[in-house]
């Protein structure tokens, strides 16, 4: 049976919001975010147009790496609260529509999680083989690790039993050997018991990695079957935990080209990950950005595989937890990326990507970020946001490495971004300060403010959900002849429409034809007052000031439908 035979494809149009709870709102003055704040925020997520939570590791962790390194799958960190904390949040959220995604980490636990415990103990523990080892010195392997900062290389020695353990990220951050069996079932069970708990599904962290570790020299005993097998296997056991209660999503995290990707999804079958962000595009956005070219973004996405199932969807971002990432660049793309946008060393992240958010990385120009937004909720595919985006929040470079981008949410000008009552000391991260300090940039004001960020990424989630061609319809490049324009067209069904971003700040008039549609149909502007018709030559021409934005809906002759 085909998955979209059991599945509501309900993630093919829906607004997903990254959450970090640690930042988002501490109910109980200790400093730290919890599940009870982002319960008391779940309307005004709502209010945004906000459909799907993801929530960021938020298990009992040492928390080597923001929460990433977990010693307890089953738990949730008493720092955030507890199971019926969680449960209570889950269930506002869904009586206000908004389904809920946890990270699920397959490809590592923390060092401190009793299964590395145990099996650093001996070589014949049980538990030696949940995780990846080997007795021969690995020799250099600094150019693999993830944190190239911090990390000499991807193997760390162990006294005890005289033997290297595999991390690709940091050394506290063990790699689990799924290749076992054993941490097969584990991780299946881990996944069941949060499905049963109610959630809707997982962004998967480190995918690549997780499953790829079968094919390193010295370790085939377990290789039981083709890596890809495991990815359609949890799949499965997704689906049919989830078919009662609509179907549950794996959002993964791969970072590699298309064509890669592409096995990621199952190929034609889509019987793997059900999303995945789209890296690729969102670092030839960034170029795109930074030469005021729509090239390389056209051509990215013009790049994406055609033949995809209609069950599998991309996940489209500007800017994530992390690092920007650009390692799909070509060095010098990438120093063009740079240079325009992380001028200066302290901007910039293990030499390859930048720890800013967008308003920084564009000089605080309000006219880019909101084309920047616009284009965001524009591109074929499913809109992911990072708290605080929609209300323009700044980074704190004060703040060492990637967390200069996880502040805490700026919620008044008030205490501590009335984040928490706190004592600024105590806090779990310090605030932003500066232009984007909770004085310039909160979300009291910008409620108030119809002419704030908040509201223009408030009007695009709602045009965004009431437009299936954008997160269904197929997706095609519009001639037009200026490079700074990003002109494309979305068709689903009956439906289509004509989106365009000026990437400069100079105004600029856009002709383009549509031969396929019939003179006079109506280009209704979704976003503005204007509108306009094509003339006798099948022609439209669109003003557009400097970073101007259009979303065009065609409405033939006749067609009786809102707009
Ligand atoms: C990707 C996450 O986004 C990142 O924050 C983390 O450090 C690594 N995976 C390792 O879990």
């Amino acid at each position: 049976m085909r998955i979209t035979e059991t599945a509501d494809l309900w993630y093919k149009n829906a607004v997903v919001y990254c959450i970090d709870l640690e930042t988002y709102l501490d109910s109980d003055g200790d400093g730290i975010g919890d599940l009870h704040g982002l319960t008391q925020r779940i309307d005004y997520l709502a209010e945004i147009g906000v459909n799907c939570i993801w929530l960021m590791p938020f298990y009992p962790s040492p928390r080597r790496d923001n929460g990433y390194d977990i010693s307890d799958f089953y738990g949730v960190d008493s720092r955030y609260g507890n199971h019926g904390d969680f449960v209570e949040l889950v269930r506002l959220a869904h009586d206000r529509g908004i389904r809920v995604i946890v990270d699920l980490v397959i490809n590592h636990t923390s060092d401190q999680h009793p299964w590395f415990r145990k099996s650093r103990t001996s070589a014949q523990n049980p538990y030696r083989d949940y995780y990846v080892w080997r007795s021969e010195d690995p020799g250099d392997t600094s150019d693999q690790t993830m944190f190239p900062d911090s990390e000499d290389g991807i193997w760390t020695y162990d006294e005890k039993t005289g033997e290297w353990y595999l991390h690709h990220f940091l050394h506290t951050q063990p790699d689990l050997n799924t290749a076992n069996p054993a941490v097969r079932d584990e991780i299946a069970k881990i996944m069941g018991f949060w499905l049963q708990v109610g959630v809707d599904g997982f962004r998967v962290d480190a995918v690549p990695f997780a499953i790829n570790q079968t094919t390193f020299e010295g370790r085939d005993e377990h290789d039981l079957d083709e890596p890809h097998d495991y990815l359609r296997a949890l799949r499965a056991f997704l689906q049919r935990r989830s078919s009662g209660h609509g179907s549950a999503i794996m959002l993964g995290e791969v970072n590699l080209p298309h064509e890669e990707q592409m096995t990621f999804f199952g190929g034609e079958d889509g019987d793997q990950l059900t999303m995945q962000f789209d890296f690729f595009t969102n670092q030839r956005l960034f170029l795109g950005l930074a030469r005021q070219q729509a090239a390389p973004l056209a051509d990215a996405l013009a790049s994406r595989p055609q033949n995809l199932s209609l069950e599998t969807q991309y996940a489209n971002f500007l800017r994530n937890h992390d690092e920007l990432t650009l390692d799909l660049l070509t060095e010098q793309e990438r120093e063009e990326v740079l240079d325009a946008f992380a001028p200066e060393e302290e901007h910039r992240f293990a030499g390859r990507g930048i720890r800013r958010r967008l308003p920084g990385m564009f000089g605080g120009d309000p006219r880019r970020l909101r084309m920047a937004y616009s284009l965001l909720f524009a591109l074929p595919g499913t809109p992911v946001l990072f708290y605080g985006e929609e209300i323009g929040m700044g980074e704190n470079l004060d703040v060492p490495g990637r967390e200069a981008v996880r502040t805490p949410m700026q919620w008044a000008d008030a205490k501590n971004g009335g984040f928490s009552t706190a004592k600024p000391s105590q806090l779990a991260r310090a605030v932003a300060e500066g232009s984007y300090a909770p004085e310039h940039i909160n979300a009291a004001e910008a409620r108030r403010d119809q002419d704030s960020l908040l509201h223009h990424v408030i009007r695009l989630a709602k045009r965004y959900r009431e437009s299936p061609e954008i997160g269904w319809g197929a997706f095609e490049v519009v001639e037009q002849e200026h490079e700074q324009v990003m002109a494309h067209r979305v068709t689903w069904e009956d439906r289509s429409m004509v989106l365009l971003h000026n990437l400069r700040s100079e105004p600029v008039t856009v002709s383009f034809e549509l031969q396929d549609e019939e003179v006079g149909a109506e280009l209704v502007d979704l976003l503005d007052e204007a509108s306009c018709v094509l003339d006798s030559d099948h022609t439209a021409e669109v003003q557009m000031g400097g970073y101007g934005y259009r979303w065009l809906r065609i409405r033939r002759a006749g067609d009786p439908r809102l707009v």
